[in-house]
């Protein structure tokens, strides 16, 4: 059952209701007004509690109420008392995480409205953008007739553009839910108890960590066991969710060993949520009072055999400044220091960042580099600054070079000016590897002269020389990271400056041909924004580097503009060459040796998950240039890494019989 349609100007025409206001009804509210939409809210709140009547009139009201675990079960009665409000012959859609069967029976107590659910999917800390940019719209029908499918359709048009989309059976819908907050709760416990072995043994946890993230079967999300203020599977939905789903398998399955395998489940995390002291009000909610106390008293008794085990051994919280921490490589910098448990302020001035970028948990200025009596008080007591703040691309500096000059030299000198005055540990510079422009051979290594080819490698090359001055003439530890063409989540898709990637995939996604430059045969080095965020972590941990080092942050290996073409799939047009480096191709030898960082992606791997994510289906073609890719890009890998183990040749692997190919 699949619907697929979108949204056109007639769907304006529907008025919407919302009922309930929390962080889910709000939020959903406000991405239907930002879409045009006339929205009616009611909540038991004031100003909204005096619209009951105005519901009633509404097309189609969204439901967005608490239906909580408690310790007497599943309460599903706020839901069965505000469906009500809806107008006879309207569509109500619950989107409170309901067992499995309540649409259905709500149906039945209901029977003069059309009840259809559709499970929510956003996440607390980027809920605005989650709600206007869903993976998901799912729509589950009670019956399944051809007037529910066309009351689902109804709904189908209004919902933001998703990628995936599926009307099925309410049933179905009602456990996908579960199905997603429980696996995530079950991965969080996993991962807390890997993270305790990977204590006990030794192993050091990031890199563990970090290696798991770059299977896309993992994922990165849930791999931190401290999260937010504590650990185990805490907030809002994973402690109600789990309990409802305990009773549910309880009741409708009933195996012993499942049930046995749920409870120390369930009791793993309340030992984790307890003992970190995390979302202790929202366990009470579900298990009562008790459980707390009864797990604080067998913690006492246990505080004396066990160590106390610290999240983040070798360093404590460190107070971190991201100057650009709005904008895409930023972005993901101030998420992952604030994972790891650091403090973080951001400065910003949102000329290219984005609001919805920011994690909550920073403290943000938007504030102009530009401006130094401004952001210079924001650095005291700030032990790194991660200098991320830029004009960036080439194009737009050639086509002005005073802006981006502007920013890129003088907002980076106020930036050095205002870390040496504060007494920062670190600067950690963020220059391009547009600073090689055109050179006779690759791989670049950092010692060949750079020849910058267009105003905006200028700019970083003096960026780079001020940080190696700052160093010299001040003291000031400081190290610049020559990073190789960024992708991932976040990355430019619209607008005049967008990288290739960027280009392609909106291209393709838009049915257009892929517009490619001369002859294609320009090749880029393209380095994955995780891996970038992590070698800005390690420039910041590492005592080798602080004396205005430069080091290349690139993936080690290039595409042709033809094969990235290629790997993206669709027909492709010719258009004008423009004068611009042949390849950029990193020697990352370095940052092994001085940061012990590693590439852990490779961009036809991610091209390949984040299509389908996006909506782009491949042929079989794409899909066998992509396996042969992974073939070759594997064998190469092994090769360069056993090379510097001991230059060992590709005949000389194959013969290695202790290696699993
Ligand atoms: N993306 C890449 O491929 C790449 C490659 C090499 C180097 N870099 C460098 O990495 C850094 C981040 O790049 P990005 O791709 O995330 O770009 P981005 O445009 O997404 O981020 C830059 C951020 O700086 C902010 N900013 C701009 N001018 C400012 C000002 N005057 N005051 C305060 N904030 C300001 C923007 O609002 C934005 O949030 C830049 O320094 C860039 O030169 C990026």
């Amino acid at each position: 059952m699949r619907l697929i349609e979108t949204m056109s100007e007639h769907n304006l025409d529907k008025k919407i209701g919302f009922i309930g206001q929390g962080w889910i009804g709000r939020h959903y509210a406000d991405d239907f007004e930002r879409r045009g939409f006339k929205v009616v809210r009611y909540a038991m709140e004031a100003p909204h509690n005096k619209n009951a009547e105005a519901i009633k009139e509404c097309d189609i009201v969204f439901i967005a109420v608490p239906t909580p675990s408690t310790p007497q079960g599943f309460d599903d009665s706020i839901l069965r008392q505000v469906i009500k409000c809806v107008g006879q012959g309207k569509i109500a859609v619950i989107k409170s995480t309901i067992t499995v069967g309540t649409t259905e029976n709500i149906q039945a107590e209901n029977p003069g409205i059309f009840v259809l659910h559709s499970p929510e999917f956003l996440t607390e800390a980027t809920a605005a953008h989650d709600a206007g940019n869903p993976h998901r719209n799912i729509i589950g029908l009670p019956i399944d007739n051809p007037e529910y499918r066309q009351k689902a359709q109804t709904v189908m048009n209004v919902l933001p553009y998703a990628p995936y989309i599926l009307v099925c059976s309410s049933r179905e819908a009602e456990l996908i839910k579960y199905g997603g907050n429980n696996w995530f709760y079950f991965k969080v416990v996993f991962i807390n108890m890997l993270y305790d072995l990977a204590n006990k043994t030794g192993a050091r946890w990031e890199v563990v960590r970090d290696a798991m993230a770059a299977d896309w079967r993992i994922g990165r999300t849930h791999l931190d066991p401290l999260h937010k203020s504590g650990r185990g599977a805490g907030g809002h939905c994973f402690i109600k969710d789990f309990a409802a789903f305990q009773d549910l398998y309880q009741d409708r399955v009933g195996d012993p060993l499942g049930i046995e395998l749920l409870e120390s489940m369930k009791k793993k995390n309340i030992d984790l949520l307890v003992s970190s002291n995390k979302d202790l009000d929202l366990l009470a909610g579900v298990y009562g009072q008790e459980v707390i106390a009864k797990n604080q008293n067998k913690k006492t008794d246990q505080k004396a055999q066990s160590p106390v085990i610290s999240l983040v051994p070798q360093r404590k919280k460190a107070k971190c400044l991201v100057t650009g921490g709005a904008g895409f490589i930023g972005s993901h910098l101030v998420d992952e220091l604030i994972a790891r448990g650091n403090e973080v302020v951001i400065i910003d001035n949102l000329l290219t960042g984005k609001k919805e970028n920011i994690n909550p948990q920073a403290k943000f200025f938007e504030l102009d580099i530009r401006n130094f009596n401004a952001i210079r008080p924001i650095f005291e007591d700030v032990d790194y600054v991660f200098h991320l703040a830029a004009r960036p691309r080439v194009q737009p500096s050639i086509i002005d070079p005073v802006l981006p000059h502007d920013i890129n030299v003088n907002g980076t000198l106020n930036v050095l000016l205002a870390a040496r005055d504060a007494k920062v540990k670190k600067v950690i510079y963020s220059s391009s590897s547009s600073v090689y422009g055109f050179q006779e051979k690759v791989p670049l290594q950092e010692n060949v002269a750079p020849n910058p080819a267009s105003p905006y490698a200028l700019q970083k090359y003096i960026g780079e020389q001020y940080c190696q001055l700052f160093n010299k003439v001040y003291g000031l530890p400081t190290v610049s990271l020559r990073y190789f063409s960024a992708y991932g989540k976040r990355m430019l898709m619209e607008g005049a400056y967008r990288l290739v990637i960027g280009i392609f995939l909106q291209q393709r996604l838009e049915g257009k041909p892929l517009t490619i430059a001369g002859d294609g045969e320009n090749r880029r080095d393209f380095t994955y924004v995780f891996d970038i965020v992590r070698a800005n972590i390690l420039a910041a941990n590492s005592d080798k580097v602080g004396s205005g080092e430069i080091i290349n942050v690139g993936r080690g290996r290039s595409y042709s503009v033809n094969e990235l073409a290629k790997i993206i799939g669709g027909p492709t047009v010719s258009i004008p060459d423009r004068l611009e480096p042949k390849e950029t191709f990193a020697d990352n030898s370095l940052a092994r040796e001085l940061l012990g960082w590693e590439p852990t992606m490779d961009l036809h791997n991610w091209l390949k998950e984040h299509k389908k994510e996006i909506g782009i289906k491949d042929e079989e073609a794409v899909e066998d240039l992509e396996n042969e890719l992974h073939s070759a890009i594997f064998a190469d890998d092994f090769l360069a890494a056993d090379k510097r183990e001991g230059d060992l040749t590709m005949e000389d692997l194959l013969q290695d019989n202790r290696r699993d190919f």
